[in-house]
Order: C-alpha cells, then sequence, then structure tokens
C-alpha cells in the first residue's frame, strides 16, 4: 500500500471556500506540528474571484483594523504547496465526484450562504431586505452590485440583536465623511452619504440581559458622531428571570457588561445630533405592513418565560403596535445552504458532521470534512474559525494516520489543473487575486482609501488577467 504525505506521494487535500474557516485549516495542514515530515499540497476553491469569505464580504468597512487579518492568510498562501483557484464554484464548475477522483480529503469552508427567514407576513415586499443582501451590497459583493436600496425614507427597522444588525444599524448612521475614508463598495456610497433615514429603530425580541451584542460592538452605537442612541429607561428594567440571570454565575461578562451600558444608554439625554438609534427590547415583528412596499411593520410585546432546558426564551403577549417604516432589515442571522454530493441538516442549515467529520446518519463520510460555519452553523467571530478548523484538521491527520482518507484514482496535480482550465474559462490564480489587490489599492491611495474595490466579475476578472495566468 503506498504511504500518502511523501514527496512522490504528497496529501492532496481540496478545500472549498477561502474564508476564515479555509484559511485556518490549510495553515493547520501545511503548517503540521504533529506531523512534521507530512507532505500536503492545498488547493483552495472559492466561487468568487477574489479570496477572504467574509473578511472582505462581510466585515463592515468601518472596521478596517478587524479586515488585517488576511495578512495571516497571506502567509498561508505564500506556502509553496498552496494554490488558490478562484471563480471556480463548487457544485457547478467542479462536481463532487471530481474531487473524489482526485484528492486524499475534501474539506468544505463554504459558510452560510443565505438568510434565516422570519415567516411572517409582508417579509417579502419591497423595502424589506435581508442584511446579508445589505452587507453584500455595501461591501462590494460583484452578485449583490446591482441591487438597489431606497434609502428616502425618514424610518429604518433593524431586526435582530446580533453584532450583524449593530454593522448595519452603523453603516445607515454614519457620515459621508466617515464613508467617504472606508472601502464600502462605490456603488453604495453616494446612496449611503445621501440616506435620508434619521430613526433606526433595533428590535430584539429578547431583554437586554439576552442580546447577542458585544460589548465594543454596542458601545459603538453610542459613540456614533450624526447619531444620539436612545433607550426607554423601562426596557432596562430587567424582570425578575433575567434579574436572576444576570446576577448569577452563568450570565457571562459580557451580557452583565452589555446591561451596564444598555442602563446608561437609558440615562442619557439625546444631544440633538441629526440621526437617533433606538434600541428597543422584548418586541417581536408579526407582520410587515404595506401595499406594494413597506409602510410599517407590526410588532408584539414579549414576555420571557423559561423552557425545558433552562433557557430564557421570548413568549408573545397580546399587545401590539404599529411603526411607519419604509425600510426593514431582518438581521436575525445567516444560514448554510445544501451543497451538492453532501447531506445536509435542513433544521440547523449546516452538513452534519461530528467535531468536523461529514456524516450520512451516523456514519463519517471517508475522508470528507466541513469547518468553520457550514460546520457548526453561522456563530462566532472569525478567531472562533481556528480552534473550529483545528478540531477538523486533527481528525482529518488521524484519520490519514488510521489509513481513513479517500483513495483517489488521479491524484496528480496536473490532472486538476486539467479539468479546471476544460471547466471554467476565467480561472482566477493567487497571482490573479494579487494583481486585483494592487489595483484596488492603486485606485483607493489617491482618496486617503485603503481600497476601491472592483465589484463586478468582468472588472474583477480583467484586473485579474493582468497577472500570470499559470498557477504559481
Ligand atoms: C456581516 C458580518 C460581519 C462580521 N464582522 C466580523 C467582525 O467584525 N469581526 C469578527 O471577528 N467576525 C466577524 N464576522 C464573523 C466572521 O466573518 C465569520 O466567523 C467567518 O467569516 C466565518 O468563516 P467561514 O470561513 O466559515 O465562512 P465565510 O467567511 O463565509 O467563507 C466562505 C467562503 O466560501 C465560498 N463559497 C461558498 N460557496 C462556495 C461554493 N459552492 N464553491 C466555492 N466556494 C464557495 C464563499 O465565496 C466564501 O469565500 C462577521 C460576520 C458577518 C456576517
Ligand atoms: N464586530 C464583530 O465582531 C462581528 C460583526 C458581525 C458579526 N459577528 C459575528 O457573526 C455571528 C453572526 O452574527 P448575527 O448578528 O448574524 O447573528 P447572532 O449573533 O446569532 O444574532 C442574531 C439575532 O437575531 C435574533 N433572532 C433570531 N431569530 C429571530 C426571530 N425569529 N425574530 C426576532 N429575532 C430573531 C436573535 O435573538 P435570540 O438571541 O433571541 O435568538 C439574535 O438577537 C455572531 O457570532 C457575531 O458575533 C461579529
Amino acid at each position: 500500500m503506498t504511504t500518502i504525505g511523501t514527496t512522490e506521494h504528497p496529501l492532496r487535500v481540496a478545500i472549498v471556500g477561502s474564508g476564515p474557516a479555509g484559511f485556518y485549516a490549510a495553515g493547520q495542514l501545511l503548517k503540521c506540528k504533529s506531523h512534521p515530515d507530512l507532505c500536503v499540497q492545498v488547493d483552495m476553491f472559492d466561487r468568487l474571484p477574489t479570496p477572504w469569505g467574509l473578511v472582505r464580504g462581510g466585515v463592515a468597512p468601518d472596521h478596517p483594523n478587524i479586515k488585517a487579518v488576511s495578512r495571516v492568510y497571506e502567509k498561508t498562501a505564500a506556502h509553496p504547496e498552496f494554490r488558490f483557484y478562484g471563480n471556480v464554484e463548487y457544485g457547478v464548475d467542479l462536481s463532487h465526484a471530481d474531487l473524489v477522483e482526485r484528492y486524499h480529503a475534501l474539506v468544505f469552508a463554504v459558510g452560510a450562504q443565505t438568510d434565516r427567514r422570519l415567516g411572517i407576513p409582508g417579509e417579502d415586499l419591497p423595502g424589506s431586505w435581508a442584511a446579508t443582501e445589505f452587507v453584500a451590497w455595501y461591501n462590494g459583493n460583484p452578485d449583490y452590485r446591482e441591487l438597489e436600496f431606497d434609502l428616502s425614507h425618514e424610518r429604518a427597522v433593524v431586526i435582530g440583536n446580533g453584532n450583524v444588525a449593530t454593522d448595519v444599524t452603523r453603516m445607515l448612521a454614519l457620515t459621508r465623511d466617515e464613508l467617504a475614508t472606508t472601502d464600502v463598495a462605490d456603488h453604495a456610497l453616494e446612496p449611503l452619504a445621501e440616506s435620508k433615514v434619521r430613526e433606526i429603530v433595533v428590535l430584539g425580541r429578547r431583554g437586554p440581559a439576552q442580546a447577542a451584542f458585544t460589548n465594543p460592538e454596542l458601545l459603538e452605537l453610542g459613540e456614533m458622531s450624526d447619531a444620539d442612541v436612545l433607550v426607554d429607561p423601562r426596557d432596562v428594567e430587567l424582570d425578575p428571570l433575567s434579574r436572576a440571570f444576570i446576577e448569577s454565575d452563568t450570565a457571562t461578562t459580557t451580557a452583565k457588561k452589555n446591561v451596564e451600558i444598555l442602563r446608561g444608554y437609558a440615562a442619557r439625554e439625546p444631544s440633538g445630533k441629526p440621526r437617533r438609534i433606538v434600541l428597543r427590547f422584548l418586541v417581536s415583528p408579526v407582520e410587515i405592513l404595506g401595499y406594494d412596499r413597506v409602510e410599517g411593520i407590526r410588532i408584539c410585546r414579549n414576555e420571557l418565560v423559561e423552557d425545558e432546558s433552562g433557557a430564557l426564551r421570548a413568549r408573545r403577549t397580546e399587545a401590539t403596535e404599529e411603526l411607519e417604516c419604509g425600510l426593514v432589515f431582518r438581521s436575525i442571522g445567516y444560514r448554510g445552504m445544501p451543497l451538492e454530493g453532501l447531506p445536509f441538516d435542513e433544521r440547523r442549515g449546516v452538513v452534519p458532521n461530528d467535531c468536523g467529520r461529514i456524516l450520512v446518519g451516523d456514519a463519517p463520510l471517508r475522508g470528507e470534512y466541513a469547518v468553520g460555519w457550514i460546520k457548526r452553523g453561522a456563530t462566532g467571530i472569525i478567531g472562533t474559525n481556528k480552534r473550529d478548523a483545528q478540531e477538523t484538521t486533527d481528525l482529518l491527520l488521524e484519520d490519514l494516520d488510521a489509513g481513513r482518507l479517500l483513495d483517489p484514482a488521479d491524484p496528480d496535480r496536473d490532472s486538476l489543473e486539467a479539468l479546471v482550465a476544460e471547466r471554467t474559462a476565467d480561472l482566477v490564480t493567487y497571482a490573479g487575486w494579487e494583481a486585483i489587490d494592487r489595483a484596488e489599492k492603486a485606485a483607493g491611495e489617491p482618496h486617503g482609501r485603503p481600497r476601491v474595490k472592483l465589484c463586478s466579475f468582468e472588472e474583477l476578472l480583467d484586473a485579474a488577467r493582468a497577472a500570470e495566468r499559470v498557477p504559481r
């Protein structure tokens, strides 16, 4: 039997998706402390011509420091045994069978590509947007550049109490000058700078003690140059169950601090800034109102009840009210999508897996793994994906040692390259991405911006063509 992982027979791994999870997994395999002599080749595929996943397409434009994490991924990409195949979509350009034929192991790192649904009437009215769409639009994802957001309305409602909701809220409240120094997509800059939105109401279905915001993100809402933050003091008077929770050892420091921050907001007098961010709690949307576009939202008051597991969940009451608004952003979480050739857990929106080993029923699928949001659901910050990827790559190496990987008929790298060339005329190699990166940074420099993003497939592919067409 051939030993895999030698210079003659390198371990060939395909990673589908080039976001944080995919890059952490690649880095861990290419610099593997437990197997120092292992010879590994990592081929990474992404459907977009650009790498970094949500670090490019999710992280808010006014958070440039967070995007600097891509420097870690650049180091991984510089490894001689790493290849990037951009603009190659798994399930379209390459099938499951194509990969099984060519790799010893497949790692799926495709993230969560769609949004969770509220399931209420009016959800699809024009003017009701998933945060996933708004985020992808202002961040220059080429699939979303044609969207048009009508920001001529006075009031927007953001549903959800997570960090994506804080991103959406800030983006609606930044000034032209603040936006102008970011890498926000050019097609979004002018509409956002000219926005007539004056009040952004953020709706949490549970209370201040259960909000999913992290402290710095919640604090930022209180530091906007153009917007006052408003919290009704009655909303921060905790109900008995929440009070007991927040005073107990089970409450996280984040939850305790969030309550403290919100109490501080409730005690503030508005200073008369042109915009208002209103944080409301214990309310759920029941219907998005309007005839041919959003004109308002009906919300109901909730109370908290303890479920069988002891968690506090929201229960609707009969009390309802209507709020006039022209825009609704549904920010209640991202959701994974099914992948060709793989099982899918519809309820959780993930590929079923046991610590990263993909499962069919209860049995692991030989040589196939998941990392990141498609493995555990759409939660966790960038760093969470490092630990998560480590768990998966440790199992992959355990399976290598136990002879439990795939046995590909054609593991030669040339065979893969010939196949990719046959399936797509517009492959973007890592050198192609570097050419895009240089072009974007050069365009940003005269304006004091980190980059001016190229936002259509055409522009991106044109810029990539400036580089050598063959993979390094
Ligand atoms: C709006 C937003 C803002 C965020 N801001 C922060 C922040 O400021 N700080 C922080 O720490 N965390 C932040 N996060 C969380 C962080 O972005 C995630 O934890 C992380 O990106 C998840 O990594 P992933 O690799 O699983 O998925 P992703 O980053 O989504 O990467 C998945 C990749 O797979 C590719 N792909 C998908 N389908 C296919 C296919 N069929 N074929 C080929 N490629 C495919 C996608 O194009 C993408 O490049 C934010 C998340 C969101 C949604
Ligand atoms: N700056 C940053 O670090 C940053 C920025 C953006 C995102 N992220 C991370 O990315 C991950 C995803 O963020 P996210 O904001 O999309 O998700 P999230 O943190 O899970 O928040 C989702 C919010 O939606 C609410 N919700 C869910 N279903 C609902 C419904 N049917 N009706 C009303 N509300 C509903 C949830 O309330 P319940 O709690 O009641 O379920 C929760 O408040 C998080 O881990 C986040 O921290 C980080």
